[in-house]
């Protein structure tokens, strides 16, 4: 499977920092966090990475410019992952939010194919 969207859940430290890279790489990035207001704090900081790529990387504008086009942004969770072909998770350190987030986003999945994951296990 080829991945090309990208769901990162949480804008903050770890978040945007993970969707600045994915996006500035050539995945499109759906930046999803739990309101509008934090997802404007995130468009601010990456303002500021644009300004580290800049200095430290050497980057073009162009290629900056790429980055942007890359990123969306959304407080809608199932907007979020409509299209995702990967969700990287940077929501806070604390249980209760984890499980709910989980309990709202991963579905389990089993087979009952007969021979496929033998013939992968062996
Ligand atoms: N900060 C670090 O240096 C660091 C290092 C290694 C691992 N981590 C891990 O990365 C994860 C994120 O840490 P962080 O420091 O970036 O956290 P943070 O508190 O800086 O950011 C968390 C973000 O998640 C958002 N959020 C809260 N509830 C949410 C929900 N239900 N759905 C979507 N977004 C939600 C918050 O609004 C915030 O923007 C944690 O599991 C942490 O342990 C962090």
């Amino acid at each position: 499977m080829t991945y090309k969207n990208v769901t990162v859940a949480g804008s903050g430290i770890l978040g945007y920092q993970i969707a600045f890279q994915a996006a500035f790489h050539g995945f499109n990035v759906s930046v999803y966090d739990i309101n509008d207001e934090v997802l404007e704090k995130a468009k601010a900081k990456f303002q500021l990475m644009c300004k580290a790529f800049r200095k430290d990387l050497k980057v073009t504008q162009e290629q900056l410019d790429m980055a942007f086009d890359n990123l969306s942004y959304t407080s809608d969770l199932a907007e979020a992952v409509k299209d995702a072909d990967l969700m990287i998770e940077a929501i806070p350190e604390i249980p209760d939010i984890k499980i709910e987030f989980y309990e709202m986003t991963v579905i389990s999945v089993t087979t009952n194919s007969s021979t496929i994951p033998s013939v992968t296990c062996t």
